[in-house]
């Protein structure tokens, strides 16, 4: 994609869009910062959206000023299309800038609009990145850092050097440790002869994205073993390091995908490790700091010449304190200068998270000798600094590094020539990451026995199907490079920084207005006391689940971001040990709920919320690679444990508000990518084999029946989303997606039939297999629109306008409509009654879409009856929480044990809906 506004093509080639491309189009929308205004803005990328048929990818550029009017080098590129090719979204980044603004104004003009409108900082390279591309090596040069990267071996980072050339660190690369076996008690021990394993990166391949305000160099790869032993490449990864212009920082974005064996690769490390060259350095002048908690810094000297029975003077003690060159020695006190020999070094030093609640800490001066132990801490804030006063160095953080435990920072041989830091993802002082099942099947011989156990614990078993294999993980990395050792304070500010990372947003009118983000929402109602009961409810649950998280600490490397899905209000603990009411795994949709939660309040405690929850959901609740890529895992004790491997878990519509946001973040785009051949999968697993009575077995490009809800559902939303990202896949996705909408549409009864036949082989969807003739079946299910189906399909109404295949909105108003229409209307019209349902809290929404579209009252008024006294949360719901202490549970907590997961989301969806369709009614109702 060329940056915008590089050149006009010729009029002639250009047709109708050149017309509009003639007339001066202009707008401008203002973006502020998430929260408070971040003390550095070390570059950022966020996404903007736009209304249909406004601005066209190649003839429409754009530019920032701050709000002193100031502009500001500007990188954008289009990330979403409407059908009619219009922008739909576009992804923008910023560099690094000293000044940092309230807000910034992004305008967006037309090539028809004259220079002086685009004077403002457009077309100019005035960038300060240099990005060298050679055989074996990229650089990019920030202006500030540069940094080079090799295109083979095991090194990743070359080198990191500051303006001055001076190297901060070098040879970055990953560190990955594991053994074969786990003893099963620490007495046993000796008993098994385990084998140990030492891996380090090995690149397969380098690309650089070359741009004005930032560069993107990616890395792909395997783990590969040292030392000759045997143990085949593993646990492959892409690292992600973005540079922004002006920038002394870097970003990176680390992710693997887990290929190992759960029962032969334990995991005993996961770091980034990279040496600091200390050389010349005198001891006295090379300096330690370690992030501890809420702003606290470790400060100390490799050769500490403070507190020792001689004092060499206070301005040579306050200058190691602070970490500056200290005086010449001329100036000590002999007494000190003559017996420096006799004061030991320090060269190695390791901080510990291995749980939520605190950290160890430990040095020792080498190898060989006992650690000395360091006052430990609760919460490190995962940041660690090695260098020296006339070296400089590099400090290396983890964004929530202590709710990623078990996490730690590590220094080594910091008194030889070259230092070493490594950030652990996963700590080797922790036990080994044990990824196999929890039970041993329980002799759930069969899918009778596997059928019957879910009627007592709710999961789903089944041999062979609890497998980590093909989940991932990411984490966020910051890199930080100084020609001196800083002060604490800045470390300590850029330790608060990659806690919460800066975030450009625009406010939640603007994007309301520009219907790109779905036409399901609007902003927030306090107008009348009903509608603010139902937004206060909405606050309580984003505030009960924030709080949720942190007392029964849903913390942990894969966790981190999950909650969990159903109580156990006699033990005054959420189901964590319970089969199928553990983890939540997307269940019912919470992802869209706080992102919806998000999008019409700015709230920056709900966008945090959201962007850790999709972060987990997306990787470890999800197959990316082999023969389930593309499904997630429904909800269970272990995120990967039970047998449902449904499409309905990975559905990217979870991943879509985020991704477009983010301004089109590169690791999420790839996970929409992944997903693209979800619909592969039904050859190979069927979702319905332990139910299914007709005999039918999937083979590879077979027809096969699948839910018009559930599965449909998620493979539309990735196809729509290919479509208008205009992806390498994208003319299939909107094939796929076409075919699909005639194909539902072509049912006699529509969404009410409940599933088709879909040929995976000319992507078109018919009757099912039960009425081949397509007469008119009729199968209804509580589930089918409570993953993303109403978003999904409101969006696609939006998205094809008049292209949409005729006969197919209709359908999807007459699901609407029907669901919990009267039983006599349901026969009258589908000559049967649908019987007995639920969710008819969470369908209330539908009503009030279709009451919206056909500007039908009295279904207006029904979808506030079904919301309110249906089933779901009636309204003597008590909306509080019941502090539980002492002896009743193992810590203090606040539960609402009339709560559960799946209520909560799919309420919360029901009132940003219905409200948004019809709240003219809800007065109505109410009186
Ligand atoms: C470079 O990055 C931009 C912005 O993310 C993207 O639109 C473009 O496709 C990328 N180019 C390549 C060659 O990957
Ligand atoms: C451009 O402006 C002219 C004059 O206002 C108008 O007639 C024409 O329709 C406009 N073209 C487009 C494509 O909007
Ligand atoms: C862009 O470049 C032109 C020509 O070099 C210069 O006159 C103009 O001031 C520059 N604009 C900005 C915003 O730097
Ligand atoms: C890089 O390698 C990965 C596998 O590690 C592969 O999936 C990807 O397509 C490769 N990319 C390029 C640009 O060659
Ligand atoms: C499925 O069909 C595709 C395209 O028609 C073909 O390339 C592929 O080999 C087929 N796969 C199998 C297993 O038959
Ligand atoms: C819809 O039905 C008509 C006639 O029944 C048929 O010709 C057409 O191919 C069908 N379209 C799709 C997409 O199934």
């Amino acid at each position: 994609m060329p940056k915008f506004g590089a050149k006009l093509l010729a009029l002639a080639t250009l047709g109708q869009c050149v017309v509009a491309a003639l007339n001066c189009t202009s707008s401008s929308t203002t973006v502020n910062w998430l929260g408070e205004k971040p003390t550095y803005n070390k570059g950022v990328t966020f996404g903007l959206p736009w209304p249909q048929g406004k601005y066209w990818p190649e003839h429409t550029k754009f530019s920032i000023v701050g709000d002193a009017g100031n502009p500001e080098e500007l990188q954008s590129w289009a990330t979403g299309r409407w059908a009619d090719g219009s922008l739909k979204w576009t992804g923008h980044a910023i560099g690094q800038s000293d000044q940092i603004y309230d807000e910034y104004t992004v305008t967006a003009f037309s090539s028809g609009c004259t220079d002086k409108s685009t004077s403002a900082s457009l077309g100019n390279s005035t960038s300060s990145l240099v990005v060298t591309d050679r055989r074996n090596v990229i650089t990019v040069n920030t202006g500030k850092i540069s940094v080079s990267f090799l295109k083979t071996g095991s090194i990743i980072v070359d080198a990191i050097k500051t303006k001055d050339g001076k190297t901060t660190g070098e040879n970055g690369r990953l560190v990955l440790q594991s053994q074969n076996w786990v003893p099963d008690r620490s007495d046993s021990r000796g008993n098994a002869s385990i084998e140990y394993f030492n891996f380090d990166s090995d690149i397969h391949n380098v690309t650089v994205n070359q741009t004005s305000a930032r560069a993107l160099v990616t890395v792909h790869g395997k783990h590969k073993v040292t030392g000759g032993a045997d143990h085949e490449p593993w646990l492959q990864f892409v690292i992600r390091f973005y540079l922004y212009a002006n920038s002394d920082s870097v970003k990176v974005m680390h992710s693997i995908v887990f290929d190992g064996g759960a029962e032969s690769d334990f995991i005993t490390g996961i770091g980034i490790r990279f040496d600091i060259p200390l050389k010349g350095e005198e001891q006295y002048n090379r300096h330690v700091r370690i992030a501890g908690v809420d702003g606290g810094i470790f400060n100390e000297a490799v050769q500490g010449i403070t507190g020792l029975r001689r004092d060499p003077g206070q301005e040579v003690k306050t200058a190691q304190y602070e970490g500056r060159q200290l005086p010449d020695t001329n100036t000590w006190d002999t007494r000190v200068t003559t017996r420096l020999k006799w004061i030991p070094t320090w060269g190695d030093y390791s901080l510990t998270q291995l749980t939520a609640d605190g950290f160890n800490f430990k040095k020792r001066t080498k190898p060989g000798q006992s650690w000395v132990k360091i006052p430990s801490g609760t919460r490190s804030e995962g940041l660690a600094y090695l260098g020296g006063a006339t070296k400089g160095g590099l400090a290396v953080g983890l964004r929530d590094f202590w709710k990623r435990y078990p996490s730690g920072l590590d220094i080594s041989n910091a008194a030889s020539d070259s230092g070493e830091i490594t950030l652990w993802l996963y700590s080797p002082a922790a036990e080994p990451l044990d990824l196999r099942p929890y039970h041993d099947g329980l002799n759930e011989d069969d899918y009778e026995d596997q059928l019957d156990a879910l009627e007592i614990t709710y999961e789903d078993w089944e041999s062979g199907f609890n497998t980590p294999y093909g989940i991932a993980r990411t984490s966020e990395v910051y890199l930080f490079a100084f020609d001196k050792t800083p002060t604490s304070e800045e470390l300590a500010s850029l330790a608060a920084h990659i806690q919460n990372p800066p975030v450009l947003v625009a406010g939640p009118e603007y994007m309301h207005e520009t219907q790109a983000v779905g036409g399901y929402w609007g902003l927030p109602s306090t107008t009348t006391d009903t509608a603010k009961a139902l937004e206060d409810h909405l606050g309580f649950i984003l505030d009960f689940y924030r709080g949720q998280i942190e007392q029964r600490r849903w913390y942990g490397f894969l966790d981190y971001g999950d909650f969990m899905h159903t109580y156990d209000t006699d033990r005054h603990t959420w189901r964590y040990d319970i089969g199928g009411y553990a983890w939540d795994n997307s269940e019912l949709s919470p992802d869209l709920f706080f992102w919806m939660y998000f999008l019409r309040t700015g709230n920056e405690g709900a966008y945090r919320f959201a962007e850790a929850l999709t972060r987990h959901t997306g990787e470890v609740d999800v197959y990316h690679i082999g023969d389930w890529k593309g499904l997630g895992t429904r909800h269970g004790v272990q995120h990967w444990g039970d047998s449902a491997k449904q499409a309905r878990i990975s559905q990217p519509q979870y991943r879509k508000y985020f991704y477009y946001i983010s301004g089109g973040d590169e690791r999420i785009g790839e996970l929409l990518e992944e997903l693209l051949d979800t619909d592969k999968t039904y050859g190979i697993l069927d979702p319905q084999r332990k139910v299914r009575t007709d005999g039918w077995t999937p083979s590879p490009n077979s027809t096969v029946a699948f839910s018009l809800g559930t599965d449909w559902s998620s493979l539309a939303a990735g196809w729509l989303m290919e479509w208008e990202r205009r992806g390498s896949r994208w003319e299939e996705a909107k094939t796929k997606l076409i075919n699909t909408l005639s194909g539902i549409a072509n049912l006699t009864n529509g969404f009410v039939t409940g599933s088709g036949l879909y040929d995976p082989v000319t992507w078109t969807l018919g009757p099912p297999p039960a009425d081949p003739d397509n007469l008119g079946n009729v199968s209804v299910s509580h589930l089918s629109a409570v993953f993303g189906l109403p978003e999904v399909v409101s969006e696609a109404i939006t998205y094809l306008g008049d292209d949409l295949p005729i006969g197919f909105k209709d359908a999807w108003i007459d699901y609407c409509y029907y669901y919990h229409a009267p039983a006599a209307e349901q026969e009258a019209r589908y000559g049967v009654k649908f019987g007995s349902l639920s969710l008819y809290q969470a369908h209330s929404r539908l009503a009030a879409y279709a009451a919206y579209q056909t500007q039908n009252t009295s279904l207006a008024l029904r979808a506030w009856k079904d919301f309110y006294s249906s089933d779901g949360f009636t309204t003597s719901a008590p909306w509080n929480i019941t502090h539980v202490n002492e002896s009743s549970v193992l810590t203090a907590v606040d539960e609402a044990a009339w709560l559960a997961t799946n209520d909560i989301a799919q309420y919360g969806l029901a009132v940003i809906q219905n409200l948004a369709y019809v709240s003219n009614a809800l007065e109505d109702y109410a009186s």
